[in-house]
């Protein structure tokens, strides 16, 4: 009796054949244009396999599947016919360079097993409140002084006084885009802006509203200074910084940030008063909307298209071309946005959160969760979500070891999410075959949660909150 196969992500249909199929690959690609965009049909049989795709993606997906099924299956490939599609377009991960620097091969360590997991985008956070991470020629100061801060005061998990810096070069981060071109992965850039800009301020600080010095940050948090829209001389800075790292970064989509502005230096700044009022904006968090529209449409003269977090929703509706990622969003201005138009991505802090520890989000709770489950959306707007994102920020993460367990074995429910139609979902069988590739992935050199970690039982599942958010206040 062959045993039922399990893989991860689970296929849309598997019919399993009996028979001996070699575990040689013997591997034939047959262009197929009725399978659908980054499907395959795979049909393993004693003489070999075929598979069927409509493109490269679709064959890609097709040999990551045998090489999971030898994983799952103790090193043969079982007799079967499998056709699969994905259920998301947009399966991402992203990882916050910012915070703390990530090494080139960790980071290809990463986006190896994002490939295993049929994830097709990462998103690359690379600028924030506690660093700039990359190699400008435009702003050589901004790569050389905005990537330097005062240590680390991160809670008691990542504390020093030893100075912190690094950034990517060009050629690192070329590297990287072309390893994940192999993987079909597309590579999206985040600037943030006008949050999370203290790196940037630190250097150029006549773009705040305030002119006044800022340092880099070595503390997590939001903070007040932001970049000035109101001042001409802002849109320019990002129209340069956009022509270069447009020039560096070849995906469809660009992210411009938006999350966590604080408003209150808007109000008393003249510079942004006076383009509120020429523009006929209604508050200064709309001023927020007229600025990510504008820069949206300089990214639309370079055939890209932006992506903006939910918060700026605060200050109204953005046009339908700008796609919005929701991650916390108490009144579903991202959902509202998807009924009336706007492309979404479903990254809600509970649980797709992967910084926060397993006893907040254990495997089980990202497992189940339904990112299109709200009655906030209406049929039109669930068409609109274009898929799903696990970040990972890095405040509290500076080695790959955490980095690791933080996140396997959640990418492996949350990639199931992302590519399985919900009908094939099911928590028993997914467990068992994550265990087996969490097995794998060891003794490829990954770090995975244990059994115990993963699905805690209430009491310890307390416990581990208590201690990070201990760890989290301790100044
Ligand atoms: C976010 O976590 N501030 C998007
Ligand atoms: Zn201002």
């Amino acid at each position: 009796m062959i045993k039922m196969i399990r893989i991860i992500p689970q296929p849309e249909k598997i019919i399993e054949k009996k028979g001996v199929c070699q575990n040689e690959e013997n591997i034939s690609f047959i262009a197929d244009g009725s399978v659908a965009s980054e499907g395959y049909r795979a049909v393993i049989s004693p003489d070999g396999v075929k598979i069927y795709a409509s493109d490269e993606r679709g064959f890609f997906y097709g040999k990551m599947t045998l090489e999971q099924l030898k994983i799952q299956s103790g090193g043969t490939l079982p007799c079967a016919e499998i056709s699969d599609r994905p259920e998301y377009a947009y399966r991402g991960f992203m990882l916050d360079s910012a915070r703390h620097m990530i090494s080139v091969s960790e980071i290809k360590k990463m986006i190896d097993a994002a490939a295993m997991l049929k994830l097709n985008k990462f998103h690359w956070h690379l600028s924030d409140d506690q660093g700039f991470r990359i190699e400008l020629d435009s702003f050589p100061e901004l790569t050389e002084k905005g990537s330097v801060r005062k240590g680390d005061n991160f809670g008691s998990m990542c504390r020093s006084d030893k100075e912190y810096s690094g950034y990517y070069t060009k050629a690192e981060i070329r590297e990287i885009i072309a390893y994940c071109r192999e993987k079909f992965i597309d590579v999206i850039p985040e600037i943030d802006m006008p949050g999370h800009t203290s790196a940037i301020l630190h250097v150029y600080p006549n773009l705040s509203c305030k002119k006044e010095p800022v340092e880099v940050k070595n503390r997590q948090g939001i903070y007040k200074d932001n970049l000035c829209m109101g001042n001409p001389e802002t849109l320019g800075f990002i129209k340069t910084l956009l022509d270069e790292l447009c020039e560096l970064f070849d995906s469809e989509y660009f992210h411009i940030g938006g999350d966590e502005a604080p408003d209150e230096y808007r109000k008393t700044c003249p510079d942004c008063q006076k383009m509120i009022k020429e523009n006929n904006l209604e508050s200064t968090a709309a001023l927020q909307c007229f600025f990510a529209e504008q820069v949206k449409d300089y990214l639309e003269t370079k055939g890209r298209k932006a992506i903006v977090w939910n918060d700026i929703l605060k200050g109204g509706t953005v046009d339908k071309s700008i796609t919005v990622q929701r991650w916390m969003d108490a009144k579903n201005n991202a959902f509202k946005a998807a009924n009336s138009g706007n492309k979404v991505i479903v990254s809600d802090f509970r649980p797709y959160y992967f910084d926060y520890p397993y006893g907040m989000y254990p495997l089980k709770n990202v497992y189940r969760h339904n990112p299109v489950r709200n009655k906030a959306l209406t049929p039109e707007g669930v068409k609109n979500i274009i898929g799903v994102e696990a970040p990972l920020w890095t405040e509290f993460v500076d080695n790959p070891e955490r980095l690791e367990y933080l996140c396997f074995p959640r990418w492996l429910a949350f990639a199931e999410t992302a590519w399985s139609a919900p009908h094939n979902k099911n928590y028993a069988q997914f467990k068992s075959a994550a265990l087996t590739l969490c097995d794998k992935m060891k003794k490829d050199g990954y770090t995975c949660a244990g059994k115990k970690d993963m699905d805690m039982p209430l009491h310890k599942r307390l416990s581990d909150v208590i201690k990070f958010f201990r760890a989290f206040l301790s100044k």
